[in-house]
This record gives structure tokens, C-alpha cells and sequence, in this order.
């Protein structure tokens, strides 16, 4: 019988590692979170599985709180439903004092169901419709008005509504940093801003509370913020004393960066991520020296990716292997791309749960789905890796359980590791009901 082609595996030499047992390659194993033990969890719960460490999420609130808040004096953070709308993951934030951020009808009906007042709501986004701005100005949500449309609605609502209301506007600007984000507001540097803000104070029925702009996400460069706060500053002063007014806050949106591998960038991103504690210098010292003496407006942040990504792992199972034509290993996981969106920007750390011995080869990573582009890792680097190995993918807690897709597998259970240890279920399975619940199947088409 021919015999069947294997791949040689190469191991680097490296000089200084050698010693009377040979050249002994590391092991990567990631066999708990928290100290919750991975393979007792996926017994327990079932694979795949999304886990989430409460632990993780409140030290990072923490850390970011703590930087910002110890070098500016009137500082909110507001959480980016967008990023992580489990209910558990906003509670755990609301806890900590983060207000609530949203940018659609359904984010503030969630915010709302979670125990946030209106006030406690900033509410952007380019499009909110007619219903969901007379909702916000009645609970007296914070809206920052994205573009002309919206203000001339907004105008009419508040009449209809007989409430002269306080409204934010939002801005976009070059921050030095590409490509710029110029979807959103009204641009600084072409007027569009200070029309909009000649506009709302000449209308009887609106005022201007605040500006708010979100410079983009994974922003690698502080600087950036440097510069945003300037011209957000800047403008704000300008305007108070063309119209005569005072603004109460300054939000500026999100975009630090979490611990991962964005594609593309050779460095890991212990080198080249930032700690917050150089945003908080960039932003609050920007803010500390272009503002008046005594002038403190509440400083707003809608920081999302960097609070939620590291706290979120997933773990997957391996189903199936086969020897790829180029020799090398490929394995079929039970989780997809389809719950893997950011997988498109980031090369996730991916470890085995178990040690399976073995020196750790070239492999590609296969999702379940009957579809080509169902690749969860190109070009991996794990050992053999025998059948129902567990893996743990991380960090993947920012985007990806709000941006997953029902797509031909059920949608997995999500657990969170409380910080005692124990392990709770923050979002189960999903079965055939959740699916097709919404459906209807007109009488003449039912088969019984
Ligand atoms: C208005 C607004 N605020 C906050 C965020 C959160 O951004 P990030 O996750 O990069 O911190 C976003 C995301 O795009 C956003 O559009």
C-alpha cells in the first residue's frame, strides 16, 4: 500500500535553550479561565462556547476609570451597547458606573429594560426615527444630533412636543490618522459644524448641551485624541461665545485598542497597543491645558473594544482532521466564522485547553459550515491535535456575540466565570423555536 505523505516539522535550533534533554519546544496550553478548569466547562455547558470573566471586565473598567479619572476631574464612562449588548456584560459595566451609550431604537429599549433612565442614555447614531427622538427627548435622553435631516426633525418633535430640549451635536474631523471617518456629523473643518450650531441656537425649541465625535476604532496613535480634543475644545469655545452659551460636556467616543493581532502588523501587541494610561495623558492633558481656568466639562467616554475584548474567549472543539494536499494538518472546529466576525481584522491567540503532547506544527483551522470561506485560522502553529481536543480562541468579547450570525448552526451558549470562581449561563443555546419563532408558513404552503 502507498504509504501516506507526512509533513517534516522544522524546529528552529536556538542557541542558549539546549540542555542535556535536547531542545525542548514550549508548550501552550491554556487550561482554565479564572480558574474555572475549560474542559469541565465545555462538559458542563457544551461546545462551542463563548466564555466571559467578570473579573477581567471590572479590573479593565477599573484601570481605564482610574487613569482618566485621577488626571481630569469630570469623567463618565459610557458603555458601547454595540459592542457587547449580553445583558450581563452591560449590568456588570453599570455596576461599575459606566451610563449607558447606544446608536438604535432597539440598544435604548435594552438600556432601558436594564434599568438605565433616560437620562442615563446617550443616544447617537445617524439615524433615530421620528418615534424613538420623542421618546428621547421625553425621558430627557442625551442625543447628539448626527446630520441636517435630523436637526430639522428634531426641531419638530421637540415643538410638537411643546419642550425646548437640549441636544449634543456630533463632529468629524482629520485627526492625522486614515482613512477618516467623515460618515458621521456634521465636519469641522468645512463650517458644516459651526452651521449646525448657528442653526440650533437661533431654534426656539432646541439648545446646544454638548459635542460629541468618535475618531475611529483600534486607533493605535494617542496622538490622535491630542488633536480631536484640541479642535473639539477649540470649537466648543468658539461657539460659546458667538451664541452666548456654555456647553456641559465633551464626549469623544471610542476607538482605544484592545490586546489583539490586528492583521497586518508585524509587532505583538504587548509592543505596539498602547497602555490607556497614555490616552488618559494625551486626552486629559490636552483637555487640562486648552480649557479655561476652572472650566471642567463633563468629559464623556464611549470606549468599547478596549473595556469588553480581552474579558471574551471562545472555545471550540475539534471535530474532524484530515491531511491537507500540501502536507500539512487540517482540522475542522465545531465554531465558525459565522461567530467569529472580527476574524476578518485579527489573528486571535488560539491554544489547546488540554496538553495533547507533540510538537506544535503548521495547521489550518476549518469552521463546521459547508462553505469555502468557513476558515477560523489560516496558518496556525498548534501540535497534533487528536479528536474533541478543546481550543480556546481569545480575546474575542468586543463585536463578535453582537455581530454573530444565525448561519446554518444554532447560535452557542454564553457563560460568564464570576469572580468567586463559579460559572454562570449568560445566554443559552439557541433551539429551533428562536429560529423560527418569527416565521410564518401561509396555510396552503403547511406540509401537516
Ligand atoms: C459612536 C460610537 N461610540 C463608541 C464606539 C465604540 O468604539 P470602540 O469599540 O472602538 O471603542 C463606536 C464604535 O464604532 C461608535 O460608533
Amino acid at each position: 500500500m502507498k504509504k501516506r505523505y507526512i509533513c517534516p516539522t522544522i524546529v528552529k535550533q536556538v542557541v542558549g535553550v539546549m540542555n542535556k534533554f535536547g531542545n525542548v519546544a514550549m508548550r501552550n496550553v491554556k487550561e482554565d479561565i479564572d480558574g474555572a478548569n475549560i474542559e469541565a466547562m465545555v462538559e458542563q455547558y457544551g461546545s462551542p462556547l463563548f466564555v466571559f470573566s467578570e473579573k477581567q471586565l471590572r479590573n479593565q473598567y477599573r484601570r481605564a476609570y482610574q487613569a482618566f479619572s485621577t488626571r481630569y476631574p469630570n469623567v463618565q464612562f459610557s458603555w458601547s451597547y454595540k459592542t457587547n449588548y449580553l445583558g450581563a456584560i452591560c449590568s456588570v459595566l453599570h455596576q461599575e458606573g459606566e451610563i449607558a451609550e447606544v446608536v438604535s431604537g432597539f440598544e435604548y429599549q435594552k438600556a432601558r429594560s436594564l434599568g438605565m433612565r433616560g437620562d442615563q442614555i446617550i443616544f447617537n447614531g445617524p439615524w433615530k426615527s421620528d418615534e424613538e427622538l420623542k421618546v428621547a427627548f421625553e425621558e430627557n435622553a442625551i442625543v447628539n444630533l448626527d446630520n441636517f435631516n435630523e436637526l430639522h426633525r428634531a426641531e419638530k418633535i421637540a415643538k410638537a412636543l411643546g419642550k425646548k430640549v437640549g441636544v449634543g451635536i456630533r463632529l468629524n474631523m482629520d485627526t492625522g490618522t486614515y482613512p477618516r471617518w467623515s460618515k458621521f456629523g456634521f465636519n469641522l473643518e468645512t463650517s458644516q459644524a459651526t452651521d449646525a450650531a448657528a442653526r440650533i441656537a437661533r431654534s426656539e425649541w432646541l439648545e446646544l448641551k454638548g459635542i460629541h465625535s468618535h475618531i475611529g476604532t483600534f486607533m493605535l496613535e494617542p496622538n490622535a485624541y491630542s488633536l480631536q480634543v484640541q479642535k473639539m475644545v477649540n470649537f466648543m469655545l468658539h461657539t460659546e461665545i458667538e451664541h452666548e452659551i456654555e456647553l456641559e460636556y465633551i464626549d469623544i467616543g471610542g476607538g482605544f485598542p484592545s490586546k489583539s493581532r490586528l492583521k497586518g502588523i508585524y509587532l505583538p501587541p504587548e509592543v505596539s497597543v498602547p497602555e490607556i494610561d497614555a490616552y488618559a495623558e494625551a486626552v486629559c492633558n490636552t483637555l487640562t491645558s486648552v480649557l479655561p481656568n476652572g472650566r471642567t466639562p463633563k468629559l464623556y467616554l464611549e470606549t468599547g473594544r478596549h473595556m469588553v475584548d480581552e474579558a471574551g474567549s471562545l472555545v471550540s472543539s475539534v471535530i474532524g482532521q484530515k491531511q491537507l494536499p500540501d502536507g500539512n494538518s487540517g482540522y475542522f472546529l465545531d465554531a465558525g466564522v459565522n461567530m467569529l466576525y472580527t476574524g476578518a481584522w485579527y489573528n486571535f491567540n488560539i491554544a489547546p485547553a488540554v496538553d495533547t503532547g507533540g510538537v506544535a506544527e503548521a495547521c489550518t483551522l476549518f469552521g463546521p459550515l459547508c462553505m469555502n470561506i468557513d476558515v477560523v485560522a489560516e496558518s496556525a502553529y498548534l501540535p497534533p491535535l487528536p479528536m474533541n481536543t478543546p481550543l480556546v480562541m481569545w480575546p474575542v468579547g468586543a463585536y463578535n456575540v453582537t455581530q454573530w450570525m444565525q448561519f446554518i448552526t444554532y447560535r452557542p451558549a454564553v457563560i460568564m466565570v464570576m469572580e468567586d470562581g463559579s460559572t454562570e449561563i449568560i445566554r443559552r443555546k439557541e433551539v429551533l423555536e428562536d429560529v423560527t419563532g418569527p416565521e410564518v408558513v401561509p396555510q396552503k404552503l403547511q406540509l401537516k
